[in-house]
């Protein structure tokens, strides 16, 4: 059972309230359009390739009922039709493997930098850790430097993959987090959750 509640409310930097709740099978459409709109950039460097939208397929794994092995959260403003979608991280439990897991973000272009992977992350990794998971890996493009930067200040270990691209490997131990700015904002936001969940 997790110790995390089933919505949070939250500011973005900028102030901007939002929501933050898992994927449910209703979301499909908000999904769909919210991948739809993402700049040919921000696709490439989360699915590596330069076709605009997902794969229905994609969205419907992606939107299939939680069955242990993987977990998608999202962030929304609230009764707003315009926006579909502020971001989304998910893990995917690896084959072959108990305790560790294949992490994805996409925040939309317009909210990049404002703090979303970062909500994302904290929140994927406080609920991986309750699952028995304990390291997450991401698969990211050389060109992709925010999250390159990103996860080395986070003191993620990186592994040249044969084929192009970077394996990072972070271990979910926070004493192992180094004295960088995001790391400051990961613990920051993971602490926040976990005192909303205990306040609620
Ligand atoms: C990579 C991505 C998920 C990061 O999400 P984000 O909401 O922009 O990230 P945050 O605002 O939480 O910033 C996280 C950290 O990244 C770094 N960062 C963010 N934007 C940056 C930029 N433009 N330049 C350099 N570093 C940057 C900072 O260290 C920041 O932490 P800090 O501000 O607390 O120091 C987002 O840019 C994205 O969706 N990109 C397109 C898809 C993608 O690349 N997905 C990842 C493949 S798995």
């Amino acid at each position: 059972m997790s110790s995390l509640l089933s919505r949070y409310r939250l500011l973005l930097r900028d102030e901007l309230p939002v929501i933050l709740r898992p994927l449910t099978p209703d979301d499909r459409e908000r999904i769909t359009d919210a991948f739809r709109r993402l700049s040919p950039e921000s696709m490439y460097f989360r699915f590596w390739t330069r076709v605009q939208g997902a794969n229905p397929k994609f969205i419907e794994r992606l939107c299939a009922d939680d069955d242990g092995q993987h977990r998608t959260w999202v962030i929304v403003i609230e009764n707003n039709d315009e926006i579909p979608g502020v971001g989304g991280g998910s893990y995917w439990r690896s084959d072959g493997s108990e305790d560790s897991a294949e992490v994805s973000f996409t925040v939309a272009d317009e909210f990049q930098g404002q703090g979303v992977g970062t909500i994302l992350l904290a929140v994927l990794w406080v609920e991986a850790l309750e699952s028995g998971i304990r390291q997450f890996v991401a698969y990211v493009l050389d060109e992709n430097h925010v999250m390159l930067t990103w996860w080395a200040s986070l003191g993620a270990a990186h592994e040249r993959q044969p084929h192009g691209g970077w394996e990072l490997t972070l271990r979910l131990d926070e004493s192992l987090l180094p004295d960088t700015s995001a790391a400051g904002s990961l613990r920051r936001t993971m602490a926040g959750l976990r005192a909303a969940s205990k306040a609620a």
